[in-house]
């Protein structure tokens, strides 16, 4: 008994030994439900009861990752040279809101089961901004993206690509499968359907070959071939599994079967018993028969036949332009739903040109802020549209995003990420609920700058935001400040009568030079980022008709405050000198630069985040914001020419005028 008890041990042993000794490199999962053990997962990533491993869940902003638990030996020891490999796997990506996918998955190699310090949305978890492009990540991955995005200048929102240590693939093509040799159809990654891809990586040929398809069967070509030698790569033993993130836009991304093989060919799957994950719910489609015989029948044929005239009626047809903008156009019917029906209690506030109302998207549960305008001319439309196209492509953290769009008739509605906390200028003027401490207003206004110089500088092409002010402001959930409605004062320019050119704005934030010019700048942009740095350090509007005439206009009554020696003077009373008055008197100086009335006295906003950033220390205030006279240390030395332009942006009688009539 004692001796086959130890022989038993023994037995048990060399089984274990085994395992550890003995490479094991064919792997094959027809479900996770039996292989719990044999996966580490990391992040959102689960199995579900159904045996399908599912990385991520509908929660913005995720990641998850599922790696084989053991490292696989990559390379031949006496030659460094890769081993061939194959894969096969089943995927599914079920959108959490129809067409809208967030960021997809990879197939990876790694040396790292945990991959620590990757980021979420664009960087699909793999890798961070730091790392990208480093040649020490060991990162190899085939991914199946379903986000576009430009700063890895990405193809369109479904494509699959090979990335190298870095997130910006070095080839990829739209997602596709061929049926035989030259017929090549395409496939929606986020269609909730069952996908099946193969990636094949040969060692003799150095050549890396990815094909996909809806079916079992593998497709002769494939979508994509890269030339490349691994060798260099990888490492010795690295580990393989799949990654996945969640952005603003969130799918969950299952895996429902797996096979992995080293120099061999991977098997591949039926899908014929693979469920389809509920994407998109279909369409109901009500076929009604009549039957002549019976009145009630012709009545009831007639009601409806009449219900959809007025309905086709109503929805504008879909034109061919508003197929090609970038962003996820809504149907009408949807918003119309989400906002309940635009009521008058789902109002958030007027927004530079229409009505904003709170929404919650239906399938998704999302809330949103639906942005409505009206406007009389489709021409002016149609122009806008090219817009919408190129604001939807913009992205940072201190943009509102714009998750989509739509048109009837004369209405546009832009749909937003909802911002909980509004906008800056309720914490602000007249009688706020909240009192926004220092801290918070300093990182306020460092997020706004950093969002303007995305504007400006960063992007593909120069954005002029228009309408710079406390209002556009928005607050998230933790208070990071993200500038809203930039790039459509240009709809408004558009109105019905093209011979005007109205100047756009808001009184106390236009640049002088606007009024005569009408044309706006990045210059004019940052006179009115100057006039909010004041604002928010002393926590009212640029003109004040309720304040002491000397205190009147805010700019002027700073500056005085300034030249006396006692500029703390003006910052927020309600503040209770509570905040740090170097980082006070450095908003308050740089608000009085940017409000000068020289466009060319304005420092850029890259310097400006600079300043904010005590990278960059402030040059000496020599000249009043009206009377520069081309000493000030921000200027090229080209631009010196004199400009004592005394003319104010908004002459007081004016203004006053205004707020009689
Ligand atoms: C999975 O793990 C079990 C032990 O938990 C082991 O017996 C089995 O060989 C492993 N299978 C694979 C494919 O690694
Ligand atoms: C989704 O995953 C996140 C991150 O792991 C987790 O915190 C959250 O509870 C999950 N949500 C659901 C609904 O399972
Ligand atoms: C590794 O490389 C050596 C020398 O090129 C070769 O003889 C051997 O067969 C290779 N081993 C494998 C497993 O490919
Ligand atoms: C980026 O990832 C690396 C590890 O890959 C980590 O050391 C670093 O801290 C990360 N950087 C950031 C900013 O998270
Ligand atoms: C792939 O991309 C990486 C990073 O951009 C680069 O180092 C490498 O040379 C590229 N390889 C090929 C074959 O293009
Ligand atoms: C990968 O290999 C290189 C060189 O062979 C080594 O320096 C590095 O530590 C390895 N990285 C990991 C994470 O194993
Ligand atoms: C796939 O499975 C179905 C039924 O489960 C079966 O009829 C079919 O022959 C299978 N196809 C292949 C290629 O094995």
């Amino acid at each position: 008994m004692s001796q086959n008890l130890r022989l038993l041990l023994f037995l048990l042993f060399l089984a274990n030994q085994n395992q550890v000794l003995t490479q094991l490199d064919d792997l094959y999962f027809h479900g996770f439900n039996h292989v719990k053990n044999n996966m580490s997962l990391n992040g959102a990533a689960e199995i579900e009861k159904d045996g399908f491993l599912c990385l991520t869940n509908y929660t913005k902003s995720i990641l998850g990752h599922a790696f084989y638990s053991y490292p696989i030996k990559f390379k031949n020891s006496s030659n460094g040279k890769a081993f061939s490999f194959s894969t096969a796997f089943v995927f599914a990506m079920v959108p959490k809101y129809p067409n809208l996918g967030g960021h997809g998955l990879a197939f990876t190699l790694s040396t790292s089961k945990e991959l620590p310090g990757a980021f979420s949305r664009q960087y699909l978890g793999l890798l961070n901004k730091t790392v990208s492009g480093s040649f020490s990540n060991h990162i190899f991955a085939v991914e199946f993206d379903t986000h576009r995005d430009y700063e890895f200048f990405d193809m369109n929102d479904n494509h699959v690509g090979v990335d190298i240590n870095s997130m910006r693939s070095n080839k990829s093509v739209p997602a596709a499968y061929f049926l035989d040799h030259s017929e090549k159809k395409d496939l929606n990654l986020i269609s909730g359907k069952p996908i099946q891809a193969w990636v094949d990586y040969d060692s003799v040929q150095n050549l890396l070959e990815v094909r996909l398809s809806p079916s079992a069967a593998k497709p002769v070509s494939p979508i994509l071939s890269v030339d490349i030698d691994l060798s260099n790569i990888l490492n010795d033993s690295m580990y393989v599994g799949f990654s996945s993130s969640t952005g603003s836009i969130t799918s969950k991304h299952y895996i429902l079967r797996w096979s992995f093989r080293i120099n061999g060919e991977a098997k591949s799957f039926n899908l014929s018993s693979l469920p389809s994950l509920l994407g998109p719910k279909d369409l109901l489609v009500i076929v009604v028969s009549v039957s002549f015989a019976s009145t009630f029948v012709i009545i009831l044929a007639i009601a409806i036949s009449f219900y959809l005239f007025r309905k086709i009626k109503g929805a504008d047809m879909i034109e061919g332009w508003e197929l090609q903008v970038g962003p996820h156009r809504f149907s009408y019917q949807e918003l119309k739903k989400a906002t309940k029906g635009f009521r008058e209690k789902e109002l958030l506030g007027f927004g530079g040109f229409g009505k904003v109302y709170k929404g919650i998207l239906r399938n998704s549960n999302t809330p949103v802020a639906v942005k409505r305008f009206c406007h009389e001319s489709k021409q002016g439309l149609r122009e806008f549209s090219t817009e919408i196209a190129s604001i939807g492509r913009l992205r940072h953290k201190n943009l509102v995003c714009l998750l989509g769009w739509s048109r009837r008739r004369g209405d546009l509605l832009l749909v937003y990420d909802f911002m909980p906390n509004g906008s800056l200028d309720k914490y602000l003027f007249e009688e706020p609920k909240t009192i926004l401490k220092w801290p918070e207003r300093f990182k306020i206004v460092k997020d706004v700058a950093s969002g303007l110089l995305y504007l400006h500088e960063e992007w593909e092409q120069t954005v002029i935001h228009r309408d710079i002010k406390a209002g556009n402001v928005l607050l998230d959930s933790e208070l990071n400040g993200r500038l809203g409605d930039f790039g459509l004062a240009k709809l408004y320019d558009r109105g019905s009568n093209p011979n005007t050119t109205k100047v756009v704005g808001t009184l106390g934030y236009l640049a002088p030079e606007l009024t005569r010019t009408g044309k706006p700048t990045t210059s004019s942009d940052v006179f009115a980022f100057g006039a909010l740095l004041l604002e928010v350090v002393c926590g009212r509007r640029p003109i004040e008709p309720k304040a002491l005439p000397e205190e009147l206009i805010l700019v002027d009554w700073v500056w005085d405050k300034w030249r006396g020696g006692a500029i703390l003077d003006v910052v927020d009373q309600r503040l209770n000198g509570e905040f740090d008055e170097n980082e006070a008197a450095l908003v308050l100086k740089l608000g009085l630069m940017c409000s000068n009335n020289a466009p060319n006295a304005r420092p850029i906003m890259r310097k400006v985040v600079r300043y904010l950033a005590g990278e960059l220390a402030l040059p000496e205030l020599v000249a009043a914001p009206d009377e520069y006279d081309g000493k000030n240390g921000d200027v090229d030395s080209d631009s010196g020419d004199k400009c004592k332009d005394h003319v104010y942006p908004y002459p007081v009688s004016s203004y006053l005028e205004k707020v009689s009539a």
